[in-house]
């Protein structure tokens, strides 16, 4: 079955308010496209566990602090429907732009605490705008069940914020990262890689993985970096924004970690930047 393409809110309202009234359980999975099976496996998520699934596909301008950025994210609709497909979900919204922002829209939604490390220092405004978008699409689908990936931690634990704080009626679930068989997070980014590039980037979940084995068996995590970094700067990687570790629930710094913790990587390659997390130990 082809999923029905939404494009419009009175649409997606006309379809949802039957399942609303009827108490059934929405599960939405957010996304900007250029799916692969890491967004799939979230839709597999959503079916096990919701009647109803609605998937959207919006590049979300606000959540950009670069241009060059927006105009080279990768965008593969038909591509998208096609894979879609064999999950039979019940829509898929894909909204104008105008749609999400009308003209004289004019309302952020912004977390503190959460947004002040890693992808927040490097990427200004990017939180503002995934928090504002996916307030929008929480309450645009009326879902009670929303999932996203562990891929983009960070940004799992400021939704879960968002809907806490803001008292939206939805569970957000937090899916595993998937990788590709070299161990390379699955992102969309990918595709933007040089074939050079692409045969270094595993290197950086190599690393990672290198780091978390040795903390978690004691040992210091000071030098266990310094050789990631070396490695890292010695296979074409041009800078590392941030190897750290954190705590999972506040994303607090850890040196040595006795709280649920994991290790958190950006870095650029071949004007590609990547990012990464693994836990330290068992989650
Ligand atoms: P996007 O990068 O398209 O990712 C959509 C969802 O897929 C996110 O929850 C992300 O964490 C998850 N995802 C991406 N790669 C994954 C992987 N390898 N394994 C598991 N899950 C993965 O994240 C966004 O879009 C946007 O910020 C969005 C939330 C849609 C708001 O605009």
């Amino acid at each position: 079955m082809i999923a029905p393409i939404v494009r419009s809110l009175s649409a997606l309202r006309e379809m949802s308010e039957p399942w609303v009234r009827a108490g059934t359980s929405i599960g939405v999975v957010p996304t900007m496209g250029a799916l692969h099976d890491g967004h799939l496996s979230l839709v597999a998520a959503a079916k096990e566990r919701c009647e109803r699934v609605i998937v959207t596909i919006f590049v979300n301008p606000k959540q950009f602090n670069n241009p060059e950025d927006l105009a080279n994210y990768p965008r593969t609709e038909t591509e998208d429907a096609r894979k879609l497909k064999r999950f039979g979900v019940d829509a898929v919204y894909v909204p104008d732009g105008d749609v999400m922002y009308p003209d004289g829209f004019s309302t952020t939604v912004s977390v503190a605490g959460l947004t002040d490390v890693m992808d927040g220092i490097h990427r200004p405004g990017h939180f503002d705008g995934v928090a504002t978008v996916v307030s929008k699409l929480f309450i645009q689908s009326r879902a009670t069940d929303a999932f996203f990936g562990e891929k983009d931690f960070q940004q799992l634990q400021v939704v879960r914020r968002v809907a806490r704080d803001l008292d939206i009626p939805i569970t957000v679930h937090g899916c595993p990262t998937i990788r590709e068989i070299d161990g390379l997070a699955m992102s969309s980014r990918n595709l933007l890689l040089s074939d050079r590039a692409r045969v270094r980037a595993p290197i950086l979940f190599e690393e990672m993985e290198k780091i978390a084995e040795g903390v978690a068996a004691g040992k210091d995590f000071a030098p266990l970096r310094a050789a990631a970094l070396r490695r890292l700067a010695s296979s074409d990687f041009t800078s590392v924004e941030y190897l750290e570790m954190r705590a999972n629930d506040d994303l607090s710094l850890q040196d040595d970690p006795v709280r649920p913790s994991r290790l958190f990587a950006s870095a650029w390659l071949a004007g590609v930047r990547l990012i990464d997390n693994v836990a330290i130990g068992r989650d």
